[in-house]
């Protein structure tokens, strides 16, 4: 069927129908090896937030004080990413497994990001933060899920700093959900599977137009992924850092970009 495309023509139609076109600001060698040095400042940053629990027990405090001291650190984050020239910032805010803690502790998270999103915007927008929201954000009631758009809708402009929240995220979730639209797609034709490429498939997640992660930092000490951008970390540069969420802040960001500054990025590749 598409014999006589040309082959710009044929990757284009490897896209869902309701695809945005391909962006300027999205460089499109993300998948290709790039052997030697990285870069010092790695363009994407992927953080996961762990251990508001263990800060709030080690003070006898109940659970919601440890996340509260959390969105504390997610500010000088933020900040922190600005001021060290990173141009993507994703944060695992609320895992698709979040859901199963208990009732109150899922409502006080939710409240949490809620009351963020409403108090934090205009600080975001004047900071030059374009805000987007990944994840199953279907599973959020309605309120939520216009604070999302209202977000997104007022920032969409920035370009300062890039920044995601992943609310009821998981990789296999996106993963799985991916492959059901490029099946929905191949079966509605618009999609010629012979022609699908990791790129092409990477066009179905809910990353689509952000570039993979460079640098993925875990705080609390452990080493998990938890389900986080399996897919978009492939080649990320890990770093664990001994320290509680809460207590994050401007240096250890640098610490951990200093890591990264000093790791030799092969992407599976051999100078010759
Ligand atoms: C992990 O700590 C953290 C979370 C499940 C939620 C992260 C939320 C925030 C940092 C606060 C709000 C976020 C934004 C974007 C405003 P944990 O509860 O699993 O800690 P534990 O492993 O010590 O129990």
């Amino acid at each position: 069927m598409h014999d006589s495309d040309p082959a710009g023509v044929r990757r284009l139609r490897a896209l869902p129908a309701d695809a945005a076109p391909p962006r300027p600001d999205v460089r499109a060698d993300v998948r290709l090896p790039i052997v030697g040095v990285a870069p010092a400042v790695p363009r994407h940053v992927a953080v996961i937030m762990d251990g508001n629990g263990r800060w709030a027990v080690a003070r006898r405090l109940p659970r919601l004080a440890g996340h509260r001291a959390g969105a504390q650190a997610v500010r000088r984050c933020i900040q922190a990413a600005i001021q060290s020239g990173v141009e993507w910032l994703t944060l695992y805010a609320f895992s698709s497994e979040n859901w199963r803690r208990p009732a109150e502790e899922v409502t006080d998270l939710t409240g949490l990001l809620r009351h963020y999103l409403r108090h934090e915007l205009a600080e975001l927008h004047r900071e030059g933060v374009c805000l987007r929201v990944i994840g199953e954000r279907e599973r959020f009631d309605a309120d939520m899920r216009a604070e999302f758009e209202r977000a997104e809708r007022l920032t969409v402009g920035n370009t300062r700093l890039k920044l995601m929240v992943a609310l009821s995220y998981g990789g296999r979730s996106d993963i799985l959900r991916a492959s059901l639209r490029l099946a929905q797609a191949v079966q509605a034709g618009t999609v010629d599977p012979q022609l699908l490429d990791e790129a092409g498939f990477a066009r179905f997640l809910s990353t689509d137009g952000i570039p993979d992660p460079d640098l993925l930092v875990r705080t609390s000490g452990e080493f998990r992924l938890s389900n986080f951008l399996l897919w978009q970390a492939a080649y990320a540069e890990l770093v664990f850092l001994d320290v509680l969420w809460p207590d994050f802040g401007a240096a250890h960001f640098a610490d951990a970009l200093d890591r990264y500054a000093r790791r030799d990025r092969r992407f599976g590749a051999r100078p010759g």
